[in-house]
């Protein structure tokens, strides 16, 4: 299984050892708890000498099947899975750090994570500095005054700015950090974190790991020894992946490369055709040569992804206009589905934050974030050419009355 390719492992990772009756699928185990006749055998599951389950809190079969593949997918020793990914955040975090700890990060990642850097963190006494995403020698500077954990998330939510997780993963070991990459955006089909040094990765699997927007889940894979004690915490705090999510998330990854291949080609599409609106102000998307750190992308990224994102003139009037004219997009807070999504920011990604603390991000309140989806891209690019014009021909109307 680990020599075989991404979509070969998408496929057949994690499914055989959890089959039985000779089904060819995984089945969802409803159950809570596994009972024992053998008070012995009970006995050697309880307390980690054999295989088995005990209670659904713990470990599930169905669950179990969903992160043996995602630990197959991104190559890591073990891995553990969460009832959200803010879930698989939290709990990474909780184990990781304790008063008087000091975390260095950057300041786009997912405004959940922010929050918890801004609001939670620093209430239970952790020290938390935020650099510029994308300022190298700030972050190096940080780093190198000492952390337990350098967290990063590459390419972030929303603007899709990238930073070098190779340079930044050793200037982590140097001072003995634990380096968390959050992985979303770019999925192991186009991006191994743990191939550039990292120790932990993340994933909020409720976007293009599922790929159907149809259910929650998060999960960390990377060291073993981390990663045990990682479940260690999640065992007891309860942020448990729910069977039935499990399973529509194994199946989901089924499709995993396939899915990864079409939305990085029409994201690309998508960005360049933006381009060419008069309307459009800026693109985002690592993929177009001119993003700021298109050569750093290239570098560590085998694809650039689904996700972009665009700002249009007259900010948050226009992107009220031009957003319902969509015929092809799903507009909701949600991301990597095999349909288009589009949202401002200011509803979706950075919901919890204030528009000030989105400008001090880089967020203008008029930034669209789009989500490729797998439709075709004729009909993605008819869809936007037929939006901006019904919209260019209102204001035109507006300016030239009579
Ligand atoms: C990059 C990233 N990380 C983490 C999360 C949180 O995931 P969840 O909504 O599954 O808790 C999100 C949600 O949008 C995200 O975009």
């Amino acid at each position: 299984m680990e020599k075989a390719k991404m979509g070969t492992k998408s496929i057949w990772a994690g499914e055989k050892e959890q089959l039985a009756f000779g089904a060819t699928q995984v089945p969802v185990v409803h159950s809570v708890s596994f009972g024992y006749e053998d008070m012995d055998e009970w006995y050697e599951v309880a307390i980690g000498h054999r295989e088995g389950h005990i209670y659904g809190r713990n470990t599930n079969p169905t669950v179990q099947a969903f992160e043996e593949k995602v630990r197959v997918l991104e190559n890591a020793e073990a891995a553990t899975s969460f009832s959200t990914g803010m879930a698989a955040i939290s709990n990474t975090l909780g184990t990781l750090l304790f008063p008087g700890d000091r975390i260095v990060s950057i300041k786009d990642t997912y405004g959940g994570t922010n929050k918890i850097f801004t609001e939670f963190l620093p209430k239970q006494q952790v020290e938390v500095a935020l650099c510029d995403t994308g300022d190298h020698e700030a972050l190096e500077e940080e780093i190198a005054k000492g952390c337990k954990v350098l967290y990063l998330e590459s390419p972030t939510n929303p603007t899709v700015k990238i930073t070098d997780i190779e340079r930044m993963a050793k200037a982590g070991k140097a001072v003995g950090a634990v380096v968390i990459v959050d992985n979303t955006f770019a999925t192991p089909i186009n991006q191994q974190p743990l191939s550039l040094g990292v120790d932990l990765v993340i994933h909020s699997a409720t976007k293009f790991l599922g790929g159907h927007a149809d259910a929650l889940g998060g999960v960390v894979c990377g060291r073993k020894a981390l990663v045990e004690d990682i479940y260690h915490y999640r065992e007891i705090n309860g942020a448990t992946l729910d069977p039935m999510a499990a399973y529509l998330l194994l199946r989901g990854m089924k499709t995993l490369k396939l899915r990864i291949d079409q939305q990085n080609r029409n994201a690309q599409e998508v960005a360049e055709y933006l381009q060419t609106f008069d309307l459009v102000e800026g693109v985002y998307y690592p993929g177009l040569p001119d993003h700021p750190h298109h050569d750093i992308a290239k570098k560590q990224m085998t694809g650039f992804g689904g996700m972009l994102s665009f700002s249009v003139k007259g900010g948050v009037d226009t992107v009220r206009d031009l957003l319902p004219r969509l015929q092809f997009a799903n507009r909701a807070a949600n991301l990597g589905s095999v349909e288009t999504v589009v949202g401002p920011s200011r509803t979706t990604s950075h919901v919890e934050c204030t528009p000030a603390e989105r400008a001090a991000m880089g967020i203008p309140e008029g930034l669209i974030r789009y989500s490729a989806g797998i439709e075709d891209i004729e009909d993605l690019k008819a869809d936007l050419a037929q939006a901006f014009e019904s919209v260019t021909s209102k204001l035109e109307n507006l300016s030239n009355p009579g």
